[in-house]
């Protein structure tokens, strides 16, 4: 071999050690065998000055020297291109054993799981569940549902009227037994409706009121009905919603549209009757008025109070709700902060 060509390998060789990188591998193929200005593309344009003779071997050596630079570099860029796709695919690595990650579900208000509750011990009674208006004429929140003309419930510091024209002829009901009017209206007795639903009433927001809060009406209309089968109802439903141990007791109570009137108590779902902090030590916990529907209310809608009677109940959802749930302020039902309500599923 001759010494030019000896030469020529040794300096690749030095160059080739010391390309660490792919760009330099590329510089590296351009300046040795690139087409234009590759060094060994001009040693091959230099035999013609040779004899024939050398240019014959000199021309021959020069190939197997191109040949090596050329496989060599290739190797090298092939080394590069393996190294990079290597490090790719390391990126893009995919874990099948991860675990999914999961796509949080909601899940209802506590308010809306406490009166599906509700609604189902109805239905399971017999009762239809009815939704109404929110917003009623003075005839459905009051006259007919045997409210005196100045009673301080029609009064606009208790009940929020419309503003405008509608002002004094139209307020939201202020309670559910309103659903009694329309129930009646639509169904000849016997019926058995209960009315779940928001009611308003202008009360000073603090820990145990709202202006808006939920509750539930129960209506029954019947032949013979009596007080007794109020007590039975009322005491097979709480039995129902807070176990079979639960007492009730009625204490006689004032509201328009009953005669008699009570408020319901039951003995506390927490500690049985014994008293805890949930009943405040008294053992007992009010449910809410009931009574038996007032024949002038049974007149209002065309039923005759002589051969039909029946009775009505009502009970509020957010304080029973927070009792339920440990709740120190009803008002935080209505702030929609998830971290507290994701707590009650
Ligand atoms: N509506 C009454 C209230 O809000 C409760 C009630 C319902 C009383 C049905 C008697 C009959 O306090």
């Amino acid at each position: 071999m001759s010494d030019r060509i000896t030469q020529l390998r040794s300096d690749f060789d030095f160059e080739l050690a010391a390309a660490t990188a792919e760009a330099e591998a590329t510089l590296l193929r351009d300046r040795w065998v690139g087409r234009k200005s590759g060094l060994l593309t001009a040693e091959m344009k230099t035999l013609g000055k040779l004899s024939p003779e050398e240019r014959k071997t000199v021309g021959a050596e020069l190939n197997v020297l191109k040949g090596y630079v050329e496989a060599a570099i290739e190797k090298l860029l092939d080394g590069f291109a393996a190294k990079r796709e290597a490090e790719q695919l390391a990126k893009e690595r995919i874990d099948v054993t991860l675990p999914g990650r999961r796509i949080p579900a909601g899940h209802l208000h506590p308010i809306t799981l406490l009166r599906h509750r509700i609604e189902d011990i109805f239905v399971s009674m017999g009762y239809e569940i009815e939704d109404g208006p929110e917003i009623e004429t003075n005839f459905y929140n009051f006259d007919s549902l045997n409210i005196p003309a100045n009673h301080p419930a029609r009064s606009p510091q208790d009940t929020f009227y419309l503003a405008g024209e509608l002002a004094d002829k139209l307020a939201l009901r202020s309670q559910t037994s309103t659903m009694q009017i329309h129930a009646m209206q639509k169904r000849q007795p016997p019926l058995r409706v209960a009315a779940p639903g928001r009611v308003f009433r202008r009360d000073t927001p603090d820990a145990t009121h709202n202006p808006m809060f939920y509750q539930v009406e129960g209506l029954l209309i019947d032949r013979g009905i009596t007080l007794g089968d109020l007590k039975g109802t009322v005491e097979e439903f709480v039995r129902r919603l807070f176990g079979p141990e639960t007492q009730t007791r009625f204490r006689p109570s004032y509201f328009p549209f009953v005669e008699p009137g009570a408020e319901i108590d039951y003995t506390c779902f927490k500690c049985g009757g014994s008293g805890c902090r949930v009943c405040k030590g008294s053992g007992w916990i009010e449910m809410g008025g009931s009574g038996m529907v007032h024949p002038n209310v049974l007149r209002v809608v065309g039923i005759d109070p002589e051969e039909f009677t029946g009775f009505a109940f009502g009970l509020g959802l957010d304080r029973l709700c927070a009792l339920m749930y440990g709740l120190d302020d009803i008002r935080l039902l209505y702030e929609n902060d998830v971290r507290f309500l994701e707590q009650f599923t």
